[in-house]
């Protein structure tokens, strides 16, 4: 990137020498502050109207200059004026100019200087003051003048400089881009950087002449530079009221893509939508006409044109820090986007143009709701035009899942804090999405519309969309007259939680009571509040006997009570479901015998191909978290299971798999395990087998699932797979030279596990002589397989002896932390571990005890992870016995007595439970063969 040589500009630009009256003195007095200024928000007594802008970039020196001219209004009587500046861009105050307007009678406006007595920042503020010597009057209007300087970054904030490698020539290329968002005006020009403040530009722009400047409007006409000889000089025509974060260019030298879409369905008058690239290649023109087929989709949509000449659409192969960046007319996008299977993303940049440009969120605060509502109408548009297939049913799936998932802790985002905006985000889409099929597609449109009719060229907040909702809604006659979206959105959105709905059914009577608390799945569920936490709730009864009419709009509002009744539900020979297809984001517990229903019902294939398949996944998903969180009997969450031999969908399987890995590390320690691994191979292997052998041309999806199934047979100890591990394992051992990364990696840790000794000491062997040829991420990897995939105490044993006895054992202490801290994954590991500290006791303090850090680890490790009133004894009893010996780690196995204790009481209940289920089950399976 240093090495580039650029042609040599060399003298000063025109407007950075531009000779203006010295009218200011600098500011040295900054002790009389205006007060009550928070987030860098200007006060209000001035308003600008529009702007004129003159910029020159001076790639070279990566520096820019200009001249801004703002035509302010102002609302009261005032004598500073207050703009945005950020600290890096230089204003010359002494050139600053105020002109009051005069308008006379018949012959046009004139102009009377205003003095300004001096100027500066705001300390610690992006806040630039510039003290009057006069108050101006209410409704006066001036001309601010103001010359500026700043940088040219690296960094996509503000102007900026990027690179690529030109396709035909392979030279090193640069280009310039702005991306102003969230509030980096300030960096690019002194402005009121705030949204809310939407008027137009009139923009001109200096470029070196093998380039061209993208504006977000049409270049008007072009001239020669008058001072460089290099420089042309571009003007744009005026801009629509626009926010200061959506302006933008881009100056490059990247070819315009000039060939027009061949389809001729798409004869749209406007926009044209151009695409500007580094390489010409069919792949682009596919591009351009997936961008016509989208922009059509979202028109269609809204009915709604937008009022754009054009779009830019530039390619950019490595964009610094951000992937895009959609403002008023141009789209500025990383290659490997634009070129991205499907329609999801260019739909969410290209709809920017009416949600973010269009019309703008009022402030930051609101922008959640802006990507949320975004990304729900690109999840639309996508299914419009493919029918869903881009998704393959990961939408809302995957979100939905990690939702309910980090919802349910005790203690939601503690572990990575810049994860809640992000589900904040993701829970308003799914509350978006709920209101879609409670309120109907066409009113969630039509109320869409008017929104975005309501507020072009203005600014919104997220109650604006729930009102217009709400109005839709009523005249709809899809909502009672006496309820606000609002509201209904807010208890979803204010509160960092979901709801749990639980149906009780009365067979007699035809009734059902229906209760929502907070859903906890972490236990204990000691959260604060808990029982204040309430929802407005769609209520949405499917019946055995209407289960394929797709009907969301038939529903009962729970409003923000903790019970309500239902009548006129089928007898006792009918199952319901509540929120089919997870209409909205909250889990459903049933009665035992209405699960049981459907556990019957869809073990007939008659019943399976009835309920749809993400209603199928809800089913499945729900009983088991709900039977982990203490809920539901495990009994009636395994028989929920039993369908799993016939299901061949994915996305059934794909919660499946997620809780045969939680749920089997959870039981990993008791003698349950071995029975539930039986089970998973009984469900799972039929699957496998019908998959069949990989073939060429087939789906991602079923790739995905072969794998998967694959990876949970092995582990389970499927045989066909162990001999298959082990066969390609012997090649290893037998073939010196067979490398080890011949060896399918998924392999490895069958072999370890259900292998033989001897192949387990080859590893080992492998490990301790170590070729420096090799990577030491490749020795990582096999030394964690060979410490965490036996399952016999002998092979963990023998590693130990090495590693923490042997004299000069080839064991770094990272070795040994790592050794400890995988032993924790199974309780083979950390059992063993015990024992062994047990047994060396004197031996191992002595060598460990000073070294704070490792003997830490160490008794975290071999006593932090039992789970059962047996592992809590043995705790206890070596707790007991070397009491005052432990030193360092004296609190570590005092909280692990604590935790034992809590989950000892899970697993007292639960393991009895599940251990007799899975045995009937498999002594009636197998005695039944
Ligand atoms: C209008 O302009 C003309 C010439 O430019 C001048 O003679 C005349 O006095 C002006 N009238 C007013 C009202 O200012
Ligand atoms: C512009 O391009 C021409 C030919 O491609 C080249 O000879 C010239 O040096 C370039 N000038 C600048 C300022 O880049
Ligand atoms: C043109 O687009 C329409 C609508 O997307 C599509 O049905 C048609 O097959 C396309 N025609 C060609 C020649 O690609
Ligand atoms: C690549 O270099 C050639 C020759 O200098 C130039 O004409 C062309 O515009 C360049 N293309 C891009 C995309 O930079
Ligand atoms: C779309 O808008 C046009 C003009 O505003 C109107 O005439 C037409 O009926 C609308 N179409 C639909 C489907 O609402
Ligand atoms: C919105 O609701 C309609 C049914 O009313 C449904 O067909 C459509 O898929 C929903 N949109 C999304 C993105 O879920």
């Amino acid at each position: 990137m240093h090495t580039i040589k650029f042609v040599h500009i060399g003298v000063v630009l025109l407007l950075c020498a531009f000779q203006l009256e010295a009218t200011v003195k600098r500011d040295i007095d900054l002790s009389a502050l205006y007060k009550g200024i928070s987030e860098d928000r200007l006060p209000k007594e001035i308003i600008p109207l529009s702007y004129e802008i003159k910029l020159e970039p001076n790639i070279e020196e990566q520096t820019f200059c200009g001249l801004v001219k703002i035509k302010l209004r102002w609302i009261n009587d005032f004598k500073k004026i207050f703009l945005h500046a950020h600290f890096d861009l230089i204003l010359k105050d002494d050139k600053i100019k105020l002109q009051k307007i005069k308008r006379d009678i018949g012959n046009g406006t004139t102009f009377e200087n205003i003095i300004i007595l001096r100027s500066g920042r705001l300390p610690r503020k992006t806040i630039y003051v510039l003290h009057l010597k006069e108050i101006v009057q209410k409704d006066s209007e001036c001309v601010l003048e103001i010359p500026f300087e700043g940088n040219i970054w690296e960094t996509a904030d503000g102007l900026f400089r990027g690179y690529y490698t030109n396709s035909t020539t392979l030279s090193q290329e640069v280009y310039l881009a702005t991306n102003l968002k969230p509030n980096n005006a300030r960096r690019l020009f002194p402005c009121f950087d705030e949204p809310g403040l939407k008027v137009p530009f009139t923009v001109s722009i200096a470029r070196p002449k093998n380039f061209t400047t993208v504006f977000n409007t049409p270049l008007l006409r072009t001239i020669q530079h008058p001072v460089l000889s290099h420089y042309m000089l571009d003007y744009f025509d005026k801009t629509p009221p626009m926010s200061t974060f959506t302006f933008g260019f881009v100056v490059s030298k990247l070819n315009r893509w000039s060939i027009n879409p061949m389809n001729e369905t798409y004869n749209l008058s406007s926009p044209t939508i151009n695409i500007w690239s580094n390489k010409f290649s069919t792949e682009l023109q596919e591009v351009h006409e997936k961008l016509y087929l989208v922009y059509e989709t979202i028109n269609d949509y809204f009915n709604l044109t937008i009022p754009l000449p054009k779009i830019d659409v530039l390619a950019i192969p490595d964009l610094p820090t951000i992937n895009s960046n959609g403002i008023w007319g141009i789209l500025t996008i990383r290659e490997t986007e634009l070129f991205k299977e499907g329609y999801f993303v260019l739909a969410r940049e290209l709809v920017n143009q009416w949600i973010g440009s269009w019309i703008t969120p009022e402030w930051w605060s609101e922008a959640n709701v802006n990507k949320a509502l975004t990304s729900f109408l690109a999840a639309e548009f996508a299914m419009t035009i493919d029918g869903g297939v881009e998704f393959n049913g990961k939408y809302p799936m995957t979100i939905l899942y990690s939702l309910y998932y980090e919802l349910s802790k005790r203690y939601p985002h503690s572990r990575i804090t810049g994860m809640k905006q992000e589900t904040e985000s993701f829970k308003t889409e799914l509350v978006i999405r709920m209101l879609n099929f409670t309120l109907g597609k066409s009113t969630f449109q039509n109320g869409l519309r008017k929104f975005i009719l309501n507020h072009r060229y203005k600014t919104f907040i997220g109650d604006d969309i729930w009102i217009a909702l709400s109005n839709q809604a009523i005249k709809d006659g899809t909502l009672d007259s006496g309820l606000n979206i609002s509201y209904i959105a807010e208890s979803w959105i204010s509160q960092n939680r979901l709801p749990l709905i639980t149906v009780n059914r009365d067979y007699d009577k035809g009734t059902a009571k229906i209760n929502q608390k907070v859903y906890l799945r972490e236990r204990p569920h000691d959260v604060p509040d808990k029982e204040k936490m309430l929802w407005w709730i769609p209520i949405i009864i499917s019946r055995q006997d209407t289960l394929n009419l797709p009907n969301y709009t038939s529903k009962v509002w729970m409003n923000r009570t903790k019970e309500i009744n239902i009548a006129n539900l089928p007898d006792k020979s009918q199952f319901i479901i509540i929120n089919k297809e997870e209409v909205g984001p909250f889990p459903v517990n049933y009665d035992e015998e209405n699960w049981n229903m459907l556990s019957n019902f869809l073990q007939t294939a008659k019943g399976r191909s009835a309920i749809p398949t993400y209603t199928r996944a809800k089913l499945l998903h729900d009983a088991w978290n709900l039977a982990y969180a203490g809920d539901l009997s495990f009994a009636t969450a395994f028989n929920m299971t039993l369908f799993m031999k016939y299901e061949r969908n994915h996305i059934v399987w794909s919660p499946v798999f997620t809780f045969i890995d939680h749920f089997g590390r959870y039981i990993d320690m008791s003698e349950v395990h071995t029975k539930f691994e039986r089970y998973t191979i009984y469900f799972l292997a039929p699957l496998y087998e019908e998959l069949g052998p990989e073939s060429e041309n087939e789906k991602h999806c079923k790739t995905e699932m072969r794998k998967l199934a694959k990876t949970f047979l092995c582990r389970a100890g499927y045989p066909p797979c162990i001999a298959e591990a082990q066969q390609s394992f012997g090649m290893w051992i037998n073939e010196s030279n067979t490398d080890f990364d011949r060896i399918p990696k998924e392999y490895i840790c069958p072999v370890f596990k259900w292998g033989s000794m001897e192949e387990w000491k080859f590893g080992l062997k492998y490990v301790s002589q170590f070729p420096k040829s090799r990577l030491r991420s490749e020795r990582t990897f096999l030394l964690k397989m060979l410490v965490g995939c036996p399952s016999e105490h002998e092979k963990i044993n023998h590693l130990l002896d090495l590693a923490l006895l042997g004299p000069n054992s080839n064991f770094t202490e990272n070795d040994i932390l790592l050794i400890f801290n995988t032993l924790t994954g199974g309780s083979v590991g950390y059992t063993s571990l015990l024992k062994f500290v047990v047994k060396n006791w004197t031996f191992i303090r002595q060598r460990f005890q000073t070294k704070t850090n490792l003997w830490d680890k160490l008794i975290s490790s071999a006593t932090g992870m039992f789970a059962t009133q047996k592992g809590y004894n043995m705790v206890k009893d070596f707790y007991d016995q070397h009491l005052g010996q432990f030193g360092s780690a004296q609190h570590i196995i005092e909280k692990s007595l604590r935790n034992i204790k809590e989950e000892a009481q899970w697993s007292d209940q639960n393991l009895p439970v599940i251990e007799k289920w899975l045995e009937t089950f498999l002594s009636n399976t197998i005695s039944k063969k």
